[in-house]
């Protein structure tokens, strides 16, 4: 792109001003591509970063993005899709709140012979040719490492028995299912481990304050452990863990996902013990992917950034700042 820019200024200095302001009006009308992208919503500090990173990514690639935001609605990401369709952009990314449901309009996209590409979480269905790659984080290996963490901590605790609360995210999402699966699956073996109730927080800080009310109105002082599928819930939780006389992070061990700002300061303050990280930074993986999808290449089929996980066993003053 900044070549592009050059031999445009180059050729302008050669044309003079007139021919100049030609050429600036041929660059803008020209894009690499036109892009449309329907968010799934604004849920979470993780989501808000999100949406920011793949504006910010498209500006820099050149790439024109129609940008639609479905406030947690499935039906309002569908007909902005039929939207993007009708307009036909080059490529169709989304973000799909839940797994189920997608086959019609993907089918519809198909047709109009608009490549589509999956951001962030996947879909369930059986015609694989509805979409082309999926870019977003290996949710099972994020349950995976929080499980993992708490199994380092038994053992450091020394104790009997550890008592498991789990608050999830939106029901038939990806990070949700998968989260699910892959602690439970690291858990499964170790008898210490017991799930006393899994509840649904939806994503959102609100829900995990009732929902962590409840589920201390309910268990009390048997919880030993909170597995929080995000940090969204984790810190609309803690205020509830605090009121009902409780010390998090050492009363109650508290496991968390996604790594954003707010979250790593309260695992900094001792009250979070481990956060594994979820990136929303997705916006380059997106455009490059888009492009190479408009030049005719292949592009791979599932695209995971790297992640890792901070800890309370970590330096935690060597985290650099998170963007989001
Ligand atoms: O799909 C990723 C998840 O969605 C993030 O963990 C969460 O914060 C967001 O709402």
């Amino acid at each position: 792109m900044k070549k592009m820019v050059t031999i445009l200024m180059l050729i302008c200095l050669a044309a003079g001003v007139g021919g100049c302001a030609q050429q600036q009006k041929v660059e803008e009308a020209a894009p690499a591509l036109v892009m449309g992208f329907s968010q799934l919503g604004s849920e979470s500090s993780f989501r808000i970063g999100n949406t920011k990173d793949i504006e910010d990514r498209a500006k820099e690639y050149g790439i024109s993005l129609m940008m639609e935001n479905a406030n947690q609605k499935q039906e309002n990401q569908i007909d902005a899709l039929r939207r993007f369709i009708a307009y036909r952009v080059d490529v169709i990314a989304f973000s799909p709140i839940v797994e189920d449901g997608w086959d019609n309009v993907l089918l519809e996209a198909k047709q109009a012979g608009i490549p589509v590409i999956l951001v962030d979480r996947t879909i369930e269905t059986d015609q694989q040719d509805l979409y082309l790659s999926q870019i977003g984080a290996d949710f099972y290996r994020e349950g995976v490492m929080a499980g993992e963490y708490l199994l380092k901590k038994a053992d450091e605790l020394g104790k009997e028995k550890l008592h498991i609360v789990e608050i999830t995210g939106t029901a038939d999402s990806t990070p949700m299912k998968q989260r699910h699966e892959g602690f439970m699956d690291t858990i499964a073996g170790d008898p210490r481990m017991e799930i006393l109730e899994s509840v649904n927080g939806d994503f959102l800080r609100s829900r995990g304050a009732e929902c962590m009310k409840y589920l201390i109105g309910k268990y009390g002082q048997r919880i030993d452990v909170i597995f929080s599928h995000n940090d969204e819930m984790t810190v609309g939780a803690i205020p509830e863990i605090e009121k009902a006389g409780y010390v998090p992070g050492r009363d109650m061990i508290i496991l968390s996902i996604d790594g954003g700002q707010e979250a790593i300061d309260i695992l900094r303050a001792g009250k979070i013990n481990c956060i594994v990280e979820c990136t929303p930074m997705l916006g380059s993986l997106l455009m490059e992917t888009a492009i190479a999808v408009k030049e005719g290449k292949t592009v791979e089929r599932v695209i995971h950034p790297r992640e890792r996980s901070f800890t309370d066993y970590d330096d935690l003053g060597a985290i650099a700042p998170r963007g989001y």
